[in-house]
């Protein structure tokens, strides 16, 4: 295959011009690695007319990314436009029906459409390409699909936003608390356009929803997720569970289940010592378990222009080497419609309660949580606030619906001062 593989580009912020600049300055290597040339066509943005620190004009300019989908001299149409509606679906679509190969970086639009997509373009012989879409540089999405292929997979793990790994670690490091951090973030330019997709742990879960759909052979089903972000987590959370010898993760699980696919992202507490525990900082981690492989650990940076951008290009030079896989690892109309299954592995839980510092307080909730089937591994009493007593526990493996039970009982105990904070702990 030697003719050139030609590109339309949509998007030129961060993450596009990042795929220009590696196009200028890697021709050689690019084409020793795939034996042909690979040439942007034509490009389109928002704003035409602004400084991008590199000069364009060698690429036609199309104002309607709907368009460039459209144009006969392009083979691949990049799309780095972002959103999950509108122009970045709508010029996808057209992609799609003119028969083009698409590499795109948008989670978003795969979580809510990728399954009607993969089955489009399968239909019209085309391919969907996202490495770019979870996790940033990190090959997670070849490592599954391809690395992994022989194994049945059996659990998904990771941290896969790095601003909600940032405030938190923050938090830890220097005792500020989240909306300090939240601030920050903003000020870094580190929050989506919609900071809820990050601290809502939304990003993180469309994510999660697209790597499931991988590992597990299923329907991509994001609607289902169990999901929670990091905004009621209080310093003194991350001080008491550090203290207990956790760090608290905004940590997203995917394992299928006989009662079906059970998918969370949540606020979770992980042992200090372990890979993720120790994870600082913006970087992303996920860990892939394999029947035959064991645990695979994959740790890099989830975002930034080099990273992203090197993941787009490994979808491009895949594309220009010949390989054509499916969408999500086998042919889209295989995909199982899989029931999502409420979690109900058990876990230990980590506890915070403010209780009135009344005689028999402890020995109520001790009463309740045990009358509900929840037993106490370790507890710790802190110093006195005012009228009240600051409580730590942390459980013993317990299923989540005894937990449930026991934390909608404890306030009739009329002993709190504040509602419980209850985490999941995840011996990863
Ligand atoms: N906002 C994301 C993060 C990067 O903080 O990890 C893009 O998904």
């Amino acid at each position: 295959m030697t003719h050139p593989l030609r590109l339309g580009i949509a998007g030129l912020g961060t993450v596009g011009m990042g795929v220009v600049k590696i196009l200028h300055e890697k021709q050689a290597l690019l084409k020793g690695r795939t034996g042909r040339s690979i040439e942007i066509t034509a490009v389109s943005a928002r704003t035409k007319d602004k400084d991008r620190g590199m000069i364009l004009d060698a690429y036609a300019w199309e104002e309607d990314p709907v368009k460039l989908a459209q144009r006969d001299d392009i083979d691949i149409f990049v799309e780095l436009m972002g959103g999950h509606e509108g122009s970045a679906l709508e010029a996808t679509k057209a992609a799609i029906a003119s028969g083009k190969d698409l590499v795109t970086a948008n989670k978003a639009m795969l979580a809510h459409h990728g399954h009607e997509l993969a089955l489009q373009s399968e239909k019209n012989g085309s391919v969907i390409r996202f490495e770019a879409a979870v996790a940033g540089g990190i090959p997670v999405i070849k490592s599954l699909t391809e690395g992994l292929a022989g194994n049945k997979i059996i659990r998904v793990m990771g941290v896969m936003n790095g601003t909600c790994n940032y405030i938190l670690t923050q938090m830890q490091a220097t005792g500020r608390g989240y909306n300090a951090l939240f601030k920050e973030c903003a000020e870094l330019g580190f929050l989506e356009a919609d900071p809820n997709l990050d601290v809502g742990g939304i990003d993180a879960g469309h994510k999660l929803s697209l790597l499931s759909s991988i590992a597990f052979g299923t329907q991509v089903n994001f609607d289902e997720m169990e999901l929670e972000g990091i905004q009621r987590i209080e310093l003194k959370d991350i001080e008491q569970a550090a203290d207990m010898g956790f760090r608290i993760k905004l940590l997203g699980v995917a394992q299928m289940t006989e009662r079906g696919l059970e998918q969370r992202m949540s606020p979770c507490l992980v042992p200090q010592n372990s890979p993720i525990g120790q994870l600082e900082g913006g970087t992303n981690m996920i860990v892939l378990e394999g029947d035959e492989v064991g645990q695979v650990f994959l740790r890099g940076a989830g975002a930034g222009q080099g990273p992203t951008a090197s993941a787009v290009m490994s979808d491009i030079i895949e594309i220009a080497r010949g390989t054509r896989l499916s969408t999500f690892g086998q042919p889209a109309n295989t995909l199982e419609k899989a029931g999502s299954a409420s979690s109900l592995t058990p876990a230990p839980y980590y506890i915070r309660l403010s209780l009135l510092d009344k005689p028999g307080a402890l020995a109520k909730i001790a009463t309740v949580l045990g009358q509900a089937g929840v037993s106490i591994d370790r507890m710790r009493q802190y110093g006195h606030e005012d009228k009240t007593a600051p409580v730590l526990i942390v459980t013993h493996e317990t299923l989540p619906r005894a937990l449930d039970q026991a934390l909608r009982q404890i306030p009739a105990t009329g002993m709190l001062d504040d509602t419980p904070v209850a985490l999941r702990i995840e011996n990863v």
